[in-house]
């Protein structure tokens, strides 16, 4: 514990004096954790086809299946979403595109079939530490924006994976276009009073074709969106660039992950296939190294919800002695499985 708590010190002597002003905001870019957005002079546009996207700045961020917690999903999916943003007037916009063969629209009269879907996630109380990529946890909720096709976007809070509540109030305004096997949808909304910049963001698609829905989604992990004309919040760039960094070595950390036992409950690329913990494979493409390293050593901080991964809120997964630089180094190994 001793040297986490030194991990603020090491991040600024890491980040060096040659990073000047805002070395934090440095760590976090160099951590691919940023996502600038564009400056709209009036209202961003809704029109998935307007020129101003033409100038928005753009993130592909790498998805993933959810495999953390049951039904694990099998199906290879949309590998990448090509995220823009623009603010103007309070409001943010978010231009989202993705690979999809077919146009799944909701249909009352199926209930065996399920609709193309995009929500995307914001900590409900931002500034805190990012929580659990999954609809975040019970002491640490998220607020979505979600939009099925064929309705309209909801406005929704999550205290953690199948607790999506529906908010009262008007929802995000969408567009969205299905073309050339590719869907774009553009959702815009009021940016929330406690918004602030830097602003945690994550994204989360579904596919009807393949019986898309709750867990059965892809998703990537959190970013920051850094807001035009709002001045970055100092303690909330410290508090993610802490998130985002970890002074361990990757190589270092396989020797551990053999000695500790992680592979008797998880799967990680040598070793047996055993589930009784979340698989570690996506580990460093989903989490951060913040979230990886409070895992390590305090598992029953919170735990993934999974009938064998725990119980009243104590995880199975057991608290161990660590020496020297054991954990850290197995924060970047995990944060290397991609
Ligand atoms: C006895 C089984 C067991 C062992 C041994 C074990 N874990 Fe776990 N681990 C679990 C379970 C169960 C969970 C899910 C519950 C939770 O969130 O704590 C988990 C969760 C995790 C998570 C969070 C994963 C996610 O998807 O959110 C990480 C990271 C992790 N373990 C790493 C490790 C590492 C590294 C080791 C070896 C030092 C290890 N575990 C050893 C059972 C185990």
């Amino acid at each position: 514990m001793r040297f986490v708590r030194c991990l603020p010190a090491l991040l600024l002597m890491a980040a060096g004096g040659a990073l000047a002003a805002q070395p934090e905001l440095d760590l976090l870019r160099q951590a691919g954790r940023v996502m600038d957005v564009g400056k709209a002079a009036e209202m961003p546009p809704l029109s998935p086809g307007d020129p101003a996207w033409g100038s928005a700045p753009a993130t592909l961020l790498r998805l993933y299946p959810q495999r953390s917690t049951a039904p694990n999903f099998e199906e290879a999916g949309p590998a990448t979403l090509k995220v823009q943003a623009l603010a103007g007037k309070g409001h943010l916009a978010l231009r989202l595109a993705w690979a999809d063969k077919g146009e799944d629209q909701i249909d009352p009269k199926r209930t065996d079939r399920f609709a193309d879907a995009v929500a995307v996630q914001f900590p409900a109380r931002p500034g805190r530490l990012l929580p659990y990529i999954g609809m975040g946890e019970p002491n640490n909720p998220v607020s979505l924006w979600f939009w099925r096709a064929g309705t309209v976007p909801e406005l929704a809070e999550a205290r953690g994976f199948g607790t999506l509540t529906a908010l009262p109030g008007a929802g995000p305004e969408v567009d969205a276009v299905h073309g050339a096997g590719e869907w774009t949808v553009v959702l815009r909304a009021p940016l929330a009073a406690n918004a602030g910049s830097p602003l945690p963001v994550a994204f989360a698609v579904w596919d009807g074709a393949t019986q898309g829905r709750d867990g059965r989604k892809w998703l990537s992990s959190w970013q920051v969106l850094r807001l035009p004309a709002m001045r970055d919040d100092r303690a909330r760039l410290r508090a993610f660039a802490a998130e985002s960094f970890t002074v361990g070595n990757a190589m270092r950390g396989e020797k551990p992950a053999a000695e500790r036992g992680c592979s008797a409950c998880h799967r990680l690329p040598e070793g047996p296939a055993f589930d009784t913990g979340p698989t570690l494979l996506n580990a460093g493409g989903i989490h951060w190294p913040g979230y990886l390293r409070r895992s390590i050593l305090q598992a029953s901080s919170f735990v993934v919800p999974g009938r064998s991964y725990g119980a009243n809120g104590v995880s199975l997964m057991p608290d161990q002695e660590w020496r020297g630089t054991e954990v850290e180094d197995l924060v970047a190994y995990l944060t290397s499985l991609k």
